[in-house]
């Protein structure tokens, strides 16, 4: 039987005697305008590291969540996915846009056996070794996108440089036709940020009412012509992919696309905005990075570790479990916050320092287990390339504005940071 929400606020205080979390929650938006609340999580690895957020007021009819906040716990949750399941709950700590059962169709809310089968189809293309052949294409679209900033003084980093990176990206994977880019980004962005002002004037309702819908028809559209004349990109193989002599459903490949479309465009997107923003509030790193180009891969760890694009991903209990103390029910929402867990002190010193020659071993793709990252390497290769172009091309670049990041507790991105390009080299 499942205790009730005062006993969990009770508990999660703990013996700490850690009176002002009692009321937190941890995932309401006031806390997360200005990127994930840091000094929050620091308190709550001290105080309480499993910490019961009650219901949130901008989703009243949810019953609330688990917040994992250690590294050590959110690595045995994320292994565990016999007691943690994907498939009961949904993926993030609050509403989902999707209803519970086209994120069940995605294999990021599946469990094994089907997880396993649906995700093996891919996994082959993902390789380190099968994407580093992409490099040279790779870096064609970085420096075709830098070079359209030619005769600039100033640029917003994020939607001039890393939006159409990542865009065509994932769109040559998909077989997206470039002129595409534009629309599918749009719609990527509102479903994922749909909380943000900005991203979604219209607010969560006119998401579901039409993005929901384009998805659905532009995707329909790309599905029937592949049914027709097979290609060799992922959207032919999800249309294609047999799992136990079965051809998924429309609304699985329509969500397995979005999946896969939705993952490449609002990732690399986040780390590589925020590790800029890093490096020119950081000039001595900076320079390190000027003078030893061979750290880069190590400025990208450092990267995803201090700024991982996803604050969280969430899982839902299976049966009832005891984790770090904290006793946790059969159906109870479990969040894994890798926000926090990139900094737990008791992994990395000094964890606020952003320091490029750490190359740290960080849980921005996940910690390990079923659901790790299948895109990590793509979005290594993708990092270290518009790192390495970036720099090359701009030394001087700095800040040129205040950088915004997007309302939510789930998607940890700047949406908008303007620069100076400085002189090009
Ligand atoms: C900075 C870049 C990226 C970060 C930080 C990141 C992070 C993550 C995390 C934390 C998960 C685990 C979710 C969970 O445990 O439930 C995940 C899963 C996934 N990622 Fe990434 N990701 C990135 C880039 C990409 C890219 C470029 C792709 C391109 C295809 C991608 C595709 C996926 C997919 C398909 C899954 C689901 C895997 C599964 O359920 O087995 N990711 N990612």
């Amino acid at each position: 039987m499942s205790s009730t929400a005062s006993d969990r606020g009770a508990r999660a205080d703990g013996p700490a005697g850690a009176d002002g979390l009692r009321h937190v929650r941890v995932g309401e938006r006031p806390l997360w305008l200005d990127g994930p609340p840091h000094e929050l999580f620091a308190r709550l690895r001290a105080e309480c590291p499993v910490h019961w957020t009650d219901k949130i007021s901008e989703y009243p009819s949810e019953r609330g969540f688990w917040s994992v906040t250690r590294a050590e716990d959110v690595h045995s949750v994320s292994r565990d996915w016999k007691t943690y399941s994907s498939e009961l709950g949904g993926v993030t700590a609050t509403r989902d846009v999707f209803p519970l059962e086209l994120v069940q169709a995605m294999f990021i809310g599946m469990d094994p056996p089907k997880h396993d089968r649906l995700k093996m189809l891919f996994q082959y293309g993902f390789t380190p070794k099968r994407i580093a052949a992409h490099e040279p294409a790779i870096r064609q679209i970085v420096t075709d996108v830098l070079d359209k900033l030619d005769g600039r003084e100033t640029c917003e980093l994020v939607n001039e440089v890393a939006q159409p990176v990542v865009s065509r990206v994932i769109g040559s994977f998909m077989g997206i036709p470039p002129e595409d880019d534009i629309v599918w980004a749009r719609l990527m962005n509102s479903m994922l940020g749909m909380g943000d002002p900005d991203l979604n004037p219209g607010g969560i309702e006119e998401v579901l009412a039409k993005d929901v819908s384009e998805l659905f028809a532009r995707c329909g559209r790309m599905i029937a012509e592949r049914r027709e004349h097979p290609t060799d990109d992922l959207t032919s193989v999800l249309v294609h992919a047999e799992i136990d002599g079965q051809k998924l459903e429309e609304h699985e490949i329509v969500m397995g696309f979005f999946l896969l479309v939705a993952a490449g465009n609002d990732s690399t997107k986040a780390t590589y905005a925020s590790g800029m923003r890093a490096l020119m509030e950081h000039p001595d790193q900076r320079r390190l990075l000027r003078e030893d180009s061979s750290l880069i891969p190590a400025a990208v760890e450092e990267s995803l570790r201090m700024f991982p694009a996803f604050a969280h991903f969430g899982r839902t209990a299976t049966q009832d479990a005891e984790l770090a103390g904290t006793q946790i029910h059969e159906g109870d929402k479990v969040v894994m916050w890798y926000a926090s867990s990139n900094r737990d002190e008791t992994r990395f010193e000094d964890p606020d320092r952003f320091d490029v020659r750490r190359n740290p071993e960080h849980q921005a793709f996940g910690a390990g287990g079923r659901h790790f990252c299948l895109g990590a390497a793509l979005a290594r290769l993708e990092l270290r390339v518009l790192f390495e172009e970036t720099l090359a091309r701009y030394p001087g670049m700095e800040l040129a504005g205040t950088p915004a990041y997007v309302e939510s507790a789930f998607i940890n991105q700047l949406k908008a940071l303007p620069v100076a390009l400085g002189p090009r080299s």
